[in-house]
């Protein structure tokens, strides 16, 4: 299956994108992973990327296909997707079209993770990611193992209120109409993705199995 999942910041989308690519044999491709994994490594996508990321704004349209394109064609990813993160722009959503055209590998299904602003705003001062799993934690809803070092756990830089605030705009601005571009195309589910994780994650599937049915 492939399918791509649109959402506000700290909706929930990494969490979900994990189990579900368990669940249904996907790559997991998440953008913002890839870019942060560049940053750490200092690569020149890192060091062109790292300015965006910690101001909340988007990396250049071409940058971020080019690394799609390229991911997509990996072996693990010929039997199965989930993007998660990507496309953000009207730009992106097309190029993501002309590439998955290309290849006759369309899209089964787009899920959308439907939140309020001020519940991702609490749910991301409070998030800690563990670089060398990639691991996802909350210190309320989902503490980390306490055998884990705290000290490699990290607060996201971009996980500061200011920065989320204007991750939330650049996602209303620029990332929202792409909703309405994937529901005219009859391929969009809308989740609700407030709730307990268990929950949300039994939404998602009910989603993609009806898709599947369909
Ligand atoms: P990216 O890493 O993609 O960030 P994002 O989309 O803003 O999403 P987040 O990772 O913040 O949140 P999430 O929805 O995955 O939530 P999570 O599951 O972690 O992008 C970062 C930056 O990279 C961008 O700002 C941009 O600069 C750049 N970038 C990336 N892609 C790009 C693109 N396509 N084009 C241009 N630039 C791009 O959950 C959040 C927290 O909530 C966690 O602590 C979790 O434990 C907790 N939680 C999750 N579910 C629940 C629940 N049901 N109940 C309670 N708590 C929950």
């Amino acid at each position: 299956m492939r399918i791509v999942l649109i959402g506000p910041p700290g909706a929930g989308k990494g969490t979900q994108a994990k189990r579900l690519c368990e669940a249904y044999n996907m790559a997991h491709i998440a953008t913002g992973d890839i870019l942060r994994a560049n940053v750490r490594n200092e690569t020149d996508l890192g060091k062109l990327a790292k300015s965006y990321m910690d101001a909340g704004e988007l990396v250049p349209d071409q940058v971020v296909i080019d690394m799609v394109d390229a991911r997509i064609a990996e072996p693990d990813a010929q039997d199965g997707f989930c993007l998660d993160g990507f496309p953000r722009t009207a730009t992106q959503a097309e190029a993501l079209q002309e590439l998955l055209t290309e290849r006759d590998k369309p899209l089964h299904r787009v899920l959308q993770f439907v939140i309020d602003d001020e519940r991702v705003v609490h749910r991301l001062s409070g998030r800690r990611v563990h670089p060398p799993t990639g691991a996802i934690y909350h210190i309320d809803f989902n503490p980390p193992p306490a055998d884990l070092d705290a000290w490699t756990l990290v607060h996201r830089e971009d996980d500061h209120e200011d920065v989320v605030r204007n991750r939330l705009e650049v996602f209303h601005k620029q990332t929202a109409p792409l909703i309405g571009w994937y529901e005219e195309r009859g391929l969009l589910s809308k989740i609700d993705a407030d709730g307990e994780m268990e929950e949300v994650f039994g939404r998602a599937r009910e989603a993609l199995d009806a898709a599947a049915d369909a």
